[in-house]
């Protein structure tokens, strides 16, 4: 028999405007199913890693595995989406790997800017000093993110001794040179419920005006430790904790931003009280990917059996338009726990790569519920439609 999903899911009447907001959202999603509309790309930069962190959902290290576009092939690539799409929207997010191990990242950025896009980092910040924040405010980029997992015994036990101190310096070095949009993103971990005050205050004091919290999948590495993992209680804990935040940051109208990333629909007791509007999962719709081998995905942290094509093959364009017809057909998504869900036309069946890593634990009113508890590590098998 199905769980009954109650936690986050019931409504009140002083619920209605978020009821109404969602199912703007809601509706926003139902377009794009119909005309995807590219505002978003991710450009994986690389595999290679100068950490090993135990959590890695890309399981990175120091070689890739995969034959790396050359700076020449990024540039084209993105050339042939300037020419196709409105470059303007497109805001690009950088991740990896380290893209900082990238030598010609500066250039690639500069050349971004030139078309017209927006862009920023992810990396782990400890190859983040002055001059490389320098280059990237020069080549245009006006927001750096930089993961910080905890204070620093927390973030040194998955990513490696004296890696919070050279994290912490990254985001100071960001804000030295003049980036006022600096976020730090936390993969929130059972051990860092009881202190997470503590941590605000430590990014806070390094210079992060923005952090969002998000949870570790059962991806790669990540799928390995079950300590990792977030069970019912825990969840609730944390949204507990962001909505008492979001809430007092609005009141007291503090220059700063706490919210937890995107994903599967949490319920409408939630929705909008842990993150902003358009939270959930728009993979395919209005967010791509170009791979570090050229491959184009929706979302990089899609299983890379869901890649299209080859951006190094057919035009990245091409693949957006006449592929990704998984991403953009729900049919399949209405099975399993999704087929009798009162929810799911709001949902439209989970954020796309929970669904799809963690088979057994995507929904989020089931994992609040603590239905999902007992998930296997071996869970994060690489099923697709
Ligand atoms: C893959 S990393 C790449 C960028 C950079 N190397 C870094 O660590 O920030 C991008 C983000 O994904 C997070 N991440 C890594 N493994 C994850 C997993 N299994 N589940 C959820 N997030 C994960 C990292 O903590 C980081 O914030
Ligand atoms: S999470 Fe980031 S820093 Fe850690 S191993 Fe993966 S790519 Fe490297
Ligand atoms: S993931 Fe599926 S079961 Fe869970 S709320 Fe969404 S539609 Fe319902």
């Amino acid at each position: 028999m199905a769980p009954s999903r109650t936690h986050a899911g019931n409504v009140g009447l002083l619920d209605l405007p978020r009821v109404i907001a969602i199912h703007r959202d809601t509706a926003r999603r139902a377009r794009l199913l119909q005309r995807p509309d590219l505002t978003y790309l991710f450009w994986e930069a690389t595999l290679r890693c100068n950490l090993r962190c135990r959590h890695c959902g890309s399981s990175c290290e120091g070689k890739s595995p995969v034959h790396e576009l050359e700076t020449s092939e990024i540039k084209a690539i993105l050339d042939t989406i300037g020419q196709d799409f409105n470059a303007k929207r497109i805001f690009v997010s950088i991740t990896g790997g380290e893209p900082l191990l990238r030598k010609d990242l500066f250039e690639v950025v500069a050349h971004m800017t030139g078309l017209g896009m927006r862009s920023c980092i992810v990396t782990n910040g400890t190859l983040l000093g002055v001059d490389q924040a320098q280059r990237l405010w020069d080549a245009g980029m006006r927001t750096i993110c930089v993961s910080i997992d905890g204070l620093e015994a927390e973030h040194d036990a998955v990513r490696g001794k004296g890696s919070w101190q050279k994290a912490m310096a990254g985001i100071s070095a960001a804000r030295q040179v003049g980036f006022k949009r600096v976020e730090a993103i936390t993969c929130v971990r059972p051990c860092h419920l009881d202190h997470l005050p503590e941590i605000e205050r430590a990014v806070r004091e390094a210079g992060a005006p923005l952090w969002r919290l998000i949870t570790i999948d059962k991806m790669g590495r990540g799928a390995e430790d079950d300590a990792l993992w977030m069970g019912g209680a825990h969840l609730r804990t944390l949204f507990d904790f962001i909505e008492k935040r979001r809430g007092e940051i609005v009141k007291n109208r503090e220059k700063a931003d706490v919210r937890f990333s995107c994903g599967g629909f949490l319920g409408v007791g939630r929705e909008l009280r842990v993150r902003p509007g358009d939270g959930q999962c728009f993979a395919g719709l209005c967010v791509g990917s170009i791979l570090c081998d050229g491959q184009v995905s929706a979302c990089p942290s899609l299983p890379r059996s869901m890649a299209q094509g080859s951006a190094r093959e057919r035009r990245f364009s091409r693949i957006w338009k006449e592929e990704f017809r998984q991403h953009r057909d729900l049919q399949w998504r209405r099975s399993g726990p999704c087929s009798d869900c009162s929810w799911f036309q709001v949902c439209l069946g989970g954020g796309l790569h929970e669904r799809l890593v963690q088979p057994e634990a995507f929904c989020w009113l089931d994992r609040q519920d603590g239905h999902a508890d007992t998930v296997a590590p071996g869970a994060a098998a690489e099923s697709h439609p």
